[in-house]
């Protein structure tokens, strides 16, 4: 079996994965990144709107609003000492990535161009403003390359169409690496590293109806639950407001941003009812419900009566086409809509996982609620949960998140990693787990299940179950179902057995991590008895801080469940108090 040894490795090419691995790479480690797939091709790729940065480039701007602004948007569960953190080194981080050589779109006198969003606000609440910055609907394209980019020129290393299947620890909580598996060849590797950073991504798979990129499943978070590790807050689950009708493809909020606005079937703007001050810009899960229960009123448009209108027209063509261009192309695509002179029909869509593996500022992995950490170990990302984006992320919070953290992280690294230090022994039962993992998929028994049938089973129960608004009934019918499937995958069999190219074993090893996120999810959606941010629940209407200020952690392994208390005290300025969360 190969054995290869780095000073650091990193899961995950995505935006966080490849800022981390510039850091490491600038500094100059010997840096290894696994990927499933071609880097440019991650999820990253798909972020359309923007990155959030109070810049001041359109009218005057001041960190401590944007990290109001995203206090307020988490409903209060975000962590103020890290999103202090991540408000305060935005404009850093964008200026880093500018002279990396971003193209960021820009305004007439050269500055950096930036369009409202939603939640994103001036002087505490005041009125929209204008804070994410844009590659016109392509900015995580642009970004994305534009790393892939430095770390070619660093000698980064790729190793890519390899899939992470465990993480190796030894007795201690110490993390070694990750034993790997080469699609074309079938066969595993051990990759060990003196620091380990996760960057797998989100989970949105888990859904039917999502704007996630297929590889989207939970990989990071399958190893760290398997690894006896603990998962927070996973009921917090972002319906995007506006993906396709029928399929799901995002529409950026950035068509909001510049002026676009929702209609029901009466030609009404709704949003005006729901959020009187912030409109069509209110918080996603606002905006997210009040289409939904538009559409549960019978005020839904198109022939099921199942969706909204998303009005761009009047922004007139030429707007269109230079600050929208992708969005264009996708609505004439999937739903037959030149958005210059038809609506497009929308609907809340799967987007963005806010809890994760649990992590401190550095990107340290913590393995309970007091906050011990796993020896070098590091997540950044979807994937980790850090907290900034608590009960509800904020549009064009995401891409700054992977810059800030991906950098933390890998500075943190660079402080404290020991070159020359010996790399330890590797614990001998570490492969053999992951070989029998493997192995297993291909025994045949009578009883064996199979891949397409338990993958649509799961997508089905999580969309009916714990969907935008959530009900008692369900979500225990849906926990008991979840535990079936869980059950039932265990007896999970693939028919091709060879070892080249077998998508149907990487499809099989990845539904096993969607699992694992499904029970996390709905398990500690079950327990909050609350409605907070993206967690609306019908038999508890109300934000309870009495009882429910806390971060869920989920151990899969043992199936229960532990809190942590939320950080109420920033790093340098007054806690923002608890108020009442109205757009
Ligand atoms: O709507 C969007 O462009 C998505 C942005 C985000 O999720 O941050």
């Amino acid at each position: 079996m190969q054995h290869f040894k780095f000073d650091v490795l990193v899961i995950g090419a995505g935006g966080a994965g490849l800022r981390s691995a510039l850091q490491l790479s600038d500094a100059g480690l010997n840096v290894a990144v696994i990927s499933k797939v071609f880097p440019t091709r991650s999820h990253t790729v798909a972020a359309q709107g923007g990155i959030a940065a109070a810049l001041g480039n359109v009218t005057e701007d001041k960190w401590i609003w944007h990290m109001y602004d995203t206090i307020k948007g988490s409903d209060f569960l975000g962590d103020q000492d890290a999103i202090e953190f991540m408000c305060k080194n935005a404009a850093e981080a964008i200026y880093e990535l500018e002279h990396y050589g971003m193209p960021f779109d820009r305004n007439l006198d050269g500055k950096i161009y930036q369009r409202p969003f939603g939640g994103m606000t001036k002087n505490f609440g005041e009125t929209s403003i204008s804070r994410t910055c844009s590659v016109a609907d392509r900015t995580g394209h642009a970004m994305l390359h534009t790393l892939y980019q430095r770390n070619i020129k660093n000698k980064t290393q790729f190793f890519i169409e390899w899939s992470s299947l465990d993480l190796i620890k030894d007795d201690n909580d110490q993390v070694l690496g990750v034993i790997a598996y080469e699609m074309a060849t079938g066969k595993l590797a051990i990759f060990q590293a003196k620091k380990t950073i996760f960057a797998t991504g989100g989970a949105g798979r888990i859904f039917e109806t999502s704007t996630n990129a297929y590889i989207n499943t939970g990989d990071g978070l399958g190893m760290v639950a398997r690894a006896n590790l603990p998962l927070e807050d996973m009921e917090f689950w972002q319906f995007h407001p506006t993906g396709i009708a029928g399929a799901g493809v995002l529409v950026t909020e950035g068509c909001r941003g510049e002026g676009g606005y929702l209609e029901n079937s009466d030609g009404e703007r709704f949003m005006e009812r729901y959020a009187p001050n912030t409109k069509d810009l209110a918080s996603r899960d606002v905006v997210s419900r009040a289409i939904a229960t538009e559409i549960k009123n019978g005020k839904g448009v198109g022939k099921y009566k199942n969706a909204v209108y998303l009005k761009l027209s009047h922004l007139g063509e030429d707007k269109i086409n230079e600050k929208l261009p992708g969005i264009r192309e996708i609505a004439i695509k999937f739903a037959n809509a030149d958005p210059v002179k038809d609506p497009i029909p929308v609907v809340p869509t799967v987007h963005y996982m806010m809890g994760g593996i649990p992590t401190n500022l550095h990107g340290q992995v913590r393995k309970n609620s007091i906050g011990d950490l796993v020896g070098n170990f590091y997540a950044v990302g979807e994937c980790a949960c850090v907290s900034v984006h608590g009960a509800n992320r904020l549009g064009s919070n995401s891409l700054l998140d992977l810059i800030v953290f991906g950098r933390a992280a890998g500075q943190n690294i660079v402080e404290t990693i020991n070159k020359q230090e010996k790399f330890p022994d590797i614990p001998k039962n570490a492969v053999e787990f992951t070989q029998q993992r493997v192995n297993e998929l291909n025994d045949k028994s009578d009883q064996s299940e199979d891949l397409a049938t338990l993958g649509s089973d799961l997508r089905k129960v999580m969309q009916e179950h714990c969907g935008v608004f959530r009900f008692p009934e369900l979500l225990h019918a849906g926990v008991k179902k979840i535990h079936d499937i869980r059950e039932r995958s265990n007896y999970l069999k693939i028919k091709d057995q060879s070892n080249i190219f077998n998508t149907a074993r990487i499809d099989a090893l990845e539904l096993k991590n969607l699992i694992v996120v499904a029970q996390a999810t709905i398990e500690s959606a079950c327990a909050r008895e609350e409605s907070r941010g993206a967690h609306y629940r019908s038999d508890y209407e109300d934000r309870d801080d009495e009882n429910w200020l806390k971060h869920t952690l989920y151990y899969a392994d043992t199936n229960t469940i532990d809190y942590r208390d939320v950080k109420l005290k920033p790093l340098t300025v007054e806690t923002f108090a608890l108020k009442k969360r109205v757009y």
